[in-house]
């Protein structure tokens, strides 16, 4: 289906701009680079034998022999996500890869890490865009990439589980792609379609959930909770209070959340085309702190999306076919929280035998958290008929 003049540009700019690609979405649309040029390989080589440093506990000793290297001699793209990869990595297995924590990374990571991640904006720690997004190979070349056809670079520990937690993760983006498009139409669409039209795209939008909830379903196909719980998230865990210092950076120590599937773009772009209000609750200013650790071309597509959505406010004086069609994608979001919370419980809570006092690797007190934006979730239905 058509839905006319796409061409407000003034609205929002095409996805191209925003880093986006209609056919992987946020997952970038060409490999990640799997090398670095020769002149770097001394931070590959440490990075290619993690799980046997870790396991060894030979790691820091290794990174100790590095020299410093300036990482802004690289400079593409893909180079560049490429150093930040390795860097933030090298960083996090420095601080968790034995048997105590080190509260000091050392200068021949810490320069070069924080360098490149000022340069991209990024924070100098393992995240979602660093982690996930851009650590994945294809299988098969001649294949497009998917979670069945894709495996993880760079690990900690290796294996299956560690393997399948971020593919997986990659899967649901890949699921979201044509939510990035839908999202953009919907967002322009907004302000000028007719209800009923406006009601077909967001129609779409509720059934291009349906892909992605299948997907955060497979998580269970290959990631185990109690090899997840204690061989794969303490190596991608945030700073604890009061924070790491970065040698010859930073004097005093820096508090930054671990990686977490809470800086993925898709969902906030979803909440924020729908005008989901997680407010100034806790939950709200925590999923709007993670957009510091979303690459700053997707960032501004979740601000520009939020900022321009009128859909709400359309529902709201709609008519009833837009109205359904709203519930519907709310409907849809919902479930999805409902699923990801069966899997914060049985991945965390339950192996953790804590649960109350567990958190999150991205550093909340969860269960509190994902009841919270799953009640802004609900709370966003709409009565039917307005009146009712
Ligand atoms: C075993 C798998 C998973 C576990 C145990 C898990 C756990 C968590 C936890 C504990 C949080 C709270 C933030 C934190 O402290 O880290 C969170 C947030 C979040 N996770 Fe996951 N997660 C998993 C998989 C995924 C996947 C595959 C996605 C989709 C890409 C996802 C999307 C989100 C989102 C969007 C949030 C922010 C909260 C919200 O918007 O409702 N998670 N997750």
């Amino acid at each position: 289906m058509s839905y006319g003049k796409d061409n407000q540009g003034d609205l929002l700019a095409p996805l191209a701009a925003y880093g986006i690609s209609p056919i992987t979405g946020f997952v970038p649309p060409i490999d990640p680079l799997e090398t670095l040029s020769s002149e770097f390989q001394s931070w590959e080589a440490v990075a290619r034998d993690l799980p046997s440093l870790i396991r060894s506990r030979r790691l820091r000793a290794e990174v100790t022999k590095l020299s410093i290297l300036d990482p802004l001699k690289l400079e593409s793209d893909r180079a560049r996500e490429r150093a930040l990869l390795l860097l933030t990595v090298l960083g996090n297995a420095w601080v968790w890869g034995d048997r105590e924590p080190n509260l000091v990374i050392p200068k021949m990571i810490a320069q070069p890490l924080c360098k490149i991640a000022n340069a991209l904006d990024r924070p100098p720690i393992v995240h979602y865009a660093s982690m996930a997004l851009n650590n994945w190979r294809r299988l098969d070349i001649n294949e497009p990439v998917s979670s069945d056809n894709a495996q993880l670079q760079i690990r900690f520990t290796g294996g299956v589980d560690e393997d399948w937690f971020f593919i997986a993760s990659i899967g649901v983006e890949l699921e979201g792609a044509p939510l990035t498009s839908l999202a953009r139409t919907a967002t322009i669409g907004s302000h000028y379609l007719e209800d009923s039209d406006l009601a077909a795209v967001v129609c779409e939008v509720a059934s291009s959930m349906d892909p992605i909830l299948c997907a955060v379903r497979r998580m269970r196909e290959w990631c185990d909770p109690y090899i997840y719980y204690h061989r794969v998230r303490p190596y991608f865990a945030g700073w604890p209070v009061p924070g790491i210092i970065y040698e010859g950076v930073f004097e005093a120590p820096q508090l930054y959340v671990g990686g977490s599937a809470a800086q993925s773009s898709l969902i906030q772009a979803i909440d924020a085309l729908l005008g989901i209000n997680h407010g100034s609750t806790t939950a709200g200013a925590y999923l709007r702190a993670m957009r510091r650790y979303m690459p700053i071309a997707h960032r501004r597509f979740v601000e520009d999306v939020e900022l321009k959505s009128m859909l709400r406010s359309r529902v709201a004086n709609g008519n009833a076919y837009l109205r359904e069609a709203y519930n519907e994608a709310v409907q849809k979001l919902t479930d999805f929280r409902h699923v990801h919370m069966g899997l914060a419980h049985d991945y965390i809570a339950r192996p953790s035998k804590l649960i109350e006092q567990e958190k999150g690797t991205g550093g909340t007190t969860f269960i509190d958290f994902l009841h919270d934006t799953r009640h802004s979730t609900i709370s966003a239905a709409v009565a039917q008929s307005p009146g009712c």
